[in-house]
């Protein structure tokens, strides 16, 4: 319940009557403040459960308001310093002022709000959530990169969350330390390009063959500018990348060589636009726990959708009779095939399909598991196919909202949740991850 502090007539209020007294009851999946004030939701953000704050309400909408945090009366005793220096500018993370280790119940308990209340479930069989490290676990981020004539300098950042303008950061301490390291060089390199202004993008990845960066670029770059790139790469080690519009071209080392990460035991090449999963500790545990729950017999067939390089795929071939790997995109279908050919493992096979194209779904054959890991918008096209099948369905998500969504139709078709838990891929950020699986009784 709501608490407006001198009670609900009474609310504190400014001459322009636009500032009030809160205390916020949970936190948005936005991670924003939620607060309560003449029946109207207020959103805070910045502010934490059990919060008593002032806030100046800027938006105001139908059903809800947007309010500025102007004063905390009394903190959360959850409330910690971020551990970031740009943390009140930069839009990557949302969280910092909240402890690591109460991050991941208020995703949970987010989620747990949207299952009840849009499917009507009370019985959620929560499973120990995937924790992680709180900072340096982040293996791939993209920044943006700008030329500020007037001061004559770059800046290289994330974008702010309030107007998406770039924040200017020299550090970001959620990227694994190797990666964080290059932010500050590669500013002062890009300062002595002469065509300043050409590269607009800043892609790090950590792979196990070192940092590699990839630089986004709108026109071509000069002899002399890549020269100093060149050198910067050598000097720092790491693998340099130019992107055009159509264009990808490893500057650094000369002689282009195959990146990789591990999972499970197996080395897995990606190539630097493939999709890979964010934080590598939680990916394993991911993993790991996928194939339990999956409970996998020898004489069974898996079907990996959504496969990407076959990050599930490889680890899980081992335990069924054969399995087909499904990616929309060719040149990873490629990379499955390929990965599964140097692990010497035969029993897996990949297929190119648009799995949002309905009438190509007939191509999917039936199976004794499914696992799926679609992106943020879920896989809504799937679901009719999904709920005429009998298999055991592992549902990776990484948007509460589409996992919520596309339970439904499951549901009323005679699965139910037999197991699920959330997943912190991204501490310090709104981000939450979850894995559920469905079975029919
Ligand atoms: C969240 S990633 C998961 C990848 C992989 N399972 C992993 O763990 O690394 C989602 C994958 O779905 C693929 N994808 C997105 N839309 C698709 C579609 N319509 N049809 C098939 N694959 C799609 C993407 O290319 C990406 O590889």
């Amino acid at each position: 319940m709501a608490i407006v502090r001198n009670g609900k007539k009474s609310a504190k209020r400014t001459e322009k009557a636009q500032e009030l007294d809160l205390i916020i009851e949970s936190l948005s999946h936005e991670a924003h403040g939620v607060a309560r004030h003449e029946s109207k939701v207020v959103f805070v953000p910045s502010a934490l459960p059990g919060e008593q704050v002032h806030v100046r309400l800027q938006k105001q909408q139908r059903h809800f308001s947007q309010g500025q945090l102007m004063r905390i009366d009394q903190a959360s005793e959850h409330r910690v310093e971020p551990s970031c220096p740009h943390f009140s500018r930069c839009g990557a993370c949302q969280l910092q002022h909240l402890a690591t280790e109460q991050q991941l119940p208020h995703k949970q308990d987010n989620l747990h709000q949207q299952l009840t209340r849009q499917l009507k479930i009370t019985d959620i069989p929560w499973q120990a959530p995937i924790t992680s490290d709180g900072l340096g676990y982040r293996r791939r981020a993209r920044l943006g990169v700008r030329y500020r004539k007037q001061q004559d300098e770059i800046i290289i950042g994330f974008r702010e969350e309030a107007n998406k303008h770039l924040a200017a950061i020299d550090t970001c301490p959620v990227l694994e330390p190797t990666l964080n390291a290059l932010i500050v060089p590669m500013q002062v390199c890009l300062s002595q390009l002469q065509a300043k202004a050409v590269i607009t993008q800043m892609e790090l990845i950590a792979s196990d063959q070192g940092s590699v960066v990839v630089l986004r670029h709108i026109k071509a770059i000069q002899k002399d500018d890549r020269l100093l790139l060149t050198s910067f790469a050598q000097q720092h080690a790491c693998h340099l990348y130019l992107q055009g519009d159509d264009t990808l071209e490893c500057v650094y080392p000369e002689t282009e060589t195959a990146l990789s990460y591990q999972v499970s035991g197996f080395d897995l090449e990606f190539q630097v636009k493939d999709f890979i999963q964010g934080n590598a500790k939680v990916n394993q545990a991911m993993v790991d726990l996928a194939g339990q729950w999956l409970d996998l017999k020898p004489n069974e067939t898996l079907l990996d959708l959504f496969a990407g390089i076959g990050n599930f795929s490889i680890p899980l071939a081992s335990k069924v009779k054969s399995l087909l790997a499904v990616e929309g995109v060719g040149p990873m279908v490629q990379r499955i095939e390929h990965n599964a050919k140097r692990h010497n493992i035969s029993n897996i096979s990949a297929m190119a399909l648009n799995l949002a194209d309905e009438e190509l779904l007939f191509r999917l054959p039936k199976a004794d598991a499914i696992l799926l890991d679609p992106p943020r918008t879920g896989a809504a096209t799937l679901m009719p196919w999904l709920c005429k099948q009998k298999s055991r369905i592992l549902y990776i998500a990484c948007e509460p909202s589409s996992l919520v969504r596309d339970a439904k139709p499951l549901l009323e078709a005679g699965f139910r949740i037999e197991k699920i838990t959330v997943m912190d891929m991204f501490p310090q950020t709104k981000h939450v991850e979850s894995m559920a699986l469905f079975v029919r009784d």
